[in-house]
């Protein structure tokens, strides 16, 4: 981490040296904003969380919620303490858990995901005494599950702001699924089936493969090709992005034109893309979550985040974003980053491009006298270069002088407490040809920063 005043010195000189940048930077290091594109009002589509919230209601204050936007969560009972699951004796003990994690999204409007393999009891846990839906093409068990499945949730009010999430990452194979892939697609239709008939209308979520589609992901091109010839097509797609950071296919700038290509190719329905775990460990801090939530809002698809943690810890912390001393909790500065993209940046959002290299990113919205601009890195260093055009969008002149303040987000690791983001205060830049420029110095790979300037 930087300390602020070199900061300060930095920006300072930047305005002088605009214009030698900007001819020193190729499109691999411009991250751009067009104020003249209005995407809408924004909802925070980033700003969800996978387990992350304990079973015990009101045990993290509200204000922890609220504050990061909180709006989806997943869960199913994975690794609580006292329950394994139905086939390991019954799932009494993690329904009660999954019902407390639900309420405690219809408390904050939040979207409720369930994991069904987790009630199942393949929670990545249950080892060689695992058993999966469907051997021998037998599913009476897995009949007698969803039968008391489709009860219970009828019985606890859980059929709205609930989706259905069949199964987790069958891809991973003797992790999450210890059958062959033509077991896995028998149980999903048989599944589908199933709910459809007795469920009617609660949306059913899938695949929620580990990998993300490409057309040579052959779960992928076998899950698409055999929903569509029996006609058990997710009503939302669902996949993860917590593979390595150098993974071309690990970025939705790939993902998601993949995606809408594979559904054409099969003549499938594209409806809502739901990433329901993001970022993996090392991107779990503000640059690089605040280059995540760029690209969420650019594809306009919803995000929860990964989870690292586990035993207790895993339905804790709202997914990493937390620590506690004591009983008391405190954000850290990534939660300090979510705060300020769920509650400051209201308006409309205004179109943003990424870095050629697809390592810097920003989000931008523009509200009734101010611009607020989030830039993010995917765990990178270097100079960039932030350029807003169309600034006559906003009424300004076409050239002139800008003050920008700078804000600071700081990170001491998942269980460092951090406060508001730091004010870097004003840097006044000159502007030519209605496009402002100026650098973001990136000096390490987890700090980041927001710009606003007044009009
Ligand atoms: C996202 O939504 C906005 C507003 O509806 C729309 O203009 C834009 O084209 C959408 N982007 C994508 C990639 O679908
Ligand atoms: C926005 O800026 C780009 C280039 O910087 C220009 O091509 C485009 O016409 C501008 N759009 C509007 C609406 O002024």
């Amino acid at each position: 981490m930087i300390a602020p005043l070199r900061i300060l010195a930095l920006a300072g000189i930047a305005a002088a040296a605009v214009v030698d940048l900007e001819s020193r930077q190729s499109a691999s290091q411009i991250t751009t904003v067009d104020l003249s594109v209005n995407l809408g009002t924004p909802v925070h589509r980033a700003s969800g969380v996978l387990y992350g919230v304990p079973n015990t209601k009101n045990q993290i204050p509200s204000t922890f919620y609220t504050g990061m936007g909180f709006n989806y969560l997943s869960a199913g009972g994975a690794q609580f303490t006292g329950s394994t699951g139905w086939i390991f004796g019954g799932y009494t003990g993690r329904f009660q858990d999954v019902l407390s994690n639900f309420q405690t999204a219809r408390q904050f409007g939040a979207q409720f995901i369930l994991k069904m393999s987790d009630l199942w009891g393949t929670d990545g846990t249950q080892g060689s005494n695992g058993v999966y839906p469907g051997v021998n093409t037998d599913f009476t068990e897995f009949d007698a599950y969803l039968t008391q499945l489709v009860s219970d949730l009828k019985a606890n009010g859980m059929t709205t702001n609930i989706k259905l999430l069949i199964w987790n990452e069958p891809d991973l194979v003797n992790v999450f699924w210890g059958g062959s892939m033509a077991q896995y697609l028998a149980m999903w239709s048989h599944a589908v089936t199933f709910l459809r008939t007795n469920l009617a209308g609660v949306p059913i979520a899938g695949p929620a493969f580990a990998g993300a589609p490409t057309s040579s992901n052959t779960w992928w091109t076998s899950f698409l090709s055999h929903v569509k010839a029996d006609g058990t097509a997710p009503d939302v797609y669902t996949w993860h992005h917590e593979g390595s950071s150098t993974d071309a296919t690990n970025d939705l700038q790939n993902s998601q034109p993949a995606m809408v290509s594979l559904l054409n190719q099969f003549g499938l329905v594209i409806g809502e893309f739901i990433i329901d775990e993001y970022a993996n460990v090392g991107e779990q801090n503000p640059s690089s979550a605040a280059w995540w939530i760029s690209r969420f809002e650019r594809f306009n698809m919803s995000g929860l985040r990964g989870n690292w943690l586990s035993g207790a810890n895993l339905q804790d912390f709202l997914s990493g974003l937390l620590w506690k001393s004591g009983s008391t909790y405190f954000g850290n500065g990534e939660w300090q980053m979510y705060n300020y993209y769920a509650t400051s940046m209201t308006g409309h959002r205004v179109a943003t491009t990424g870095s050629t290299d697809r390592l810097m990113d920003n989000y931008a919205v523009v509200d009734t006298n101010i611009v607020r601009i989030l830039v993010g890195g995917r765990l990178v260093t270097g100079t960039y270069s932030l350029q807003i055009k169309n600034l006559s969008a906003l009424g300004l002149a076409t050239a002139g002088t800008i003050s920008v303040l700078t804000r600071q987000f700081s990170f001491a690791g998942t269980e460092g407490q951090e406060g508001a983001p730091t004010d870097l205060g004003l840097v006044a830049h000159t502007y030519t040809g209605n496009v402002l420029s100026f650098p973001i110095f990136q000096t390490d790979t987890v700090t980041t920063w927001a710009f606003e300037f007044s009009f």
